[in-house]
């Protein structure tokens, strides 16, 4: 038997349960993984709430893991056990030990150890392919970021800076402030007490950025429009505070001939070229410390109804660890 945290119905953190189960045997194409390290992600609240639905109950809900291959299923070829893996986005991480299709793992370097593994797969290969895949972000470029000191938030910032952009990061407390500051946002806006829109402007002499990052979704879109330059790409992708209403494209041209996109991770690592591509990125500027990660908070697995809590009550920053 394995512990996992299971959810027998949407709903509070307190929906979720701590529970025994068997895990099934391999099948031909899958493997036996024993986590060391899960990732914590607010998609991991959206599944929990309901806002985006599960197929069946009981599940066990989480999306990122690292750990330990144990058992191979018999046509698994490049996967050994012992190997030391992880991987980005398949339900099922809240687990001591899970069976997943050998296809969603990636091998990991000496130099990345599991604890930044499940720190970075799904929240790295998030920023990976926002800032060169949905808007392919160019040096001199002003850029708008929101909950830039995030688990998302402080990577991006950080990769972004690298290739030459002038970061603008959103961030809802001084701490947080000083925090994006240190991970690459050349300026700030707090944007529960300042007007995310009339700052941009001051920032940019008037002219508003190339593109905004926005993964608060309902509250902000409006400011996110008008804090663009004309031709300026809003990337909305995520809802921290709720869905994006419904809104009509003909609001985009007054305001600049805009571009709205609402990219997800899961097509962006579709395919296994896609997936090795993006990590291969990732693996290479984390192994460098070009980027630093940070995973400040780090929680038994048997405590995660807390994990949550803190999560969608803007308690964390960067990236937050599960231990099974
Ligand atoms: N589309 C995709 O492919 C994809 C993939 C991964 C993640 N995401 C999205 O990226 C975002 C960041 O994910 P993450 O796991 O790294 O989380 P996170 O950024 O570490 O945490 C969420 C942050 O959002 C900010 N926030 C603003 N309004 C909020 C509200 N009403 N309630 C709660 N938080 C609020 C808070 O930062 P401040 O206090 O600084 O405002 C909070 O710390 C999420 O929206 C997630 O859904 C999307």
């Amino acid at each position: 038997m394995v512990k996992v945290v299971r959810i027998h119905k949407t709903g509070d953190p307190s929906v979720m349960k701590i529970e025994d189960v068997s895990i099934d045997r391999p099948a031909s194409n899958e493997v036996v993984i024993r986590h060391t390290a899960i990732g914590l992600n607010y998609i991991d609240v959206y599944v929990r709430s309901g806002l985006y639905p599960l197929d069946s109950f009981p599940s066990v809900i989480g999306m990122e893991g690292a750990g330990i291959v144990e058992e191979l299923g018999e046509s698994v070829d490049d996967f050994a056990e012992g190997d030391r893996v992880a991987y980005p986005m398949s339900l099922g991480a809240y687990a001591e030990k899970r069976t997943i299709p050998a296809s969603k793992l990636v091998k990991l370097p000496d130099n990345i150890d599991e604890q930044i593994a499940a720190s970075i797969m799904l929240k790295g290969l998030t920023a990976h392919y926002l800032i060169f895949r949905t808007y392919k972000v160019q040096k001199g470029d002003p850029i708008l970021v929101y909950a830039a000191a995030g688990g998302v938030g402080l990577i991006m910032c950080q990769w972004a800076k690298i290739l030459g952009a002038s970061v603008i990061g959103c961030v809802g407390s001084p701490e947080k402030a000083t925090m994006a500051k240190a991970h690459g946002c050349e300026k700030i806006i707090l944007y529960k007490e300042q007007d995310i829109a009339k700052k941009v402007m001051e920032f940019t002499d008037g002219k508003g950025v190339a593109v905004v990052y926005d993964s608060v979704g309902k509250d902000t879109f409006e400011a996110s429009l008008n804090s663009l330059r004309p031709f300026g790409t809003l990337v909305t992708y995520g809802n921290a505070s709720g869905p994006v209403a419904p809104f009509s494209p003909s609001i985009l041209g007054p305001k600049g001939s805009l571009y709205v996109t609402r990219p997800t991770l899961a097509t962006h690592i579709a395919s296994r070229d896609l997936l090795l591509e993006g990590t291969s990125m990732l693996f290479d500027i984390v192994g460098a410390k070009a980027i630093k990660i940070n995973y400040n908070q780090k929680f038994a697995l048997t405590d995660v109804k807390k994990a949550h809590q803190d999560l969608e009550n803007r308690l964390t920053t960067g990236s937050t660890i599960l231990f099974p």
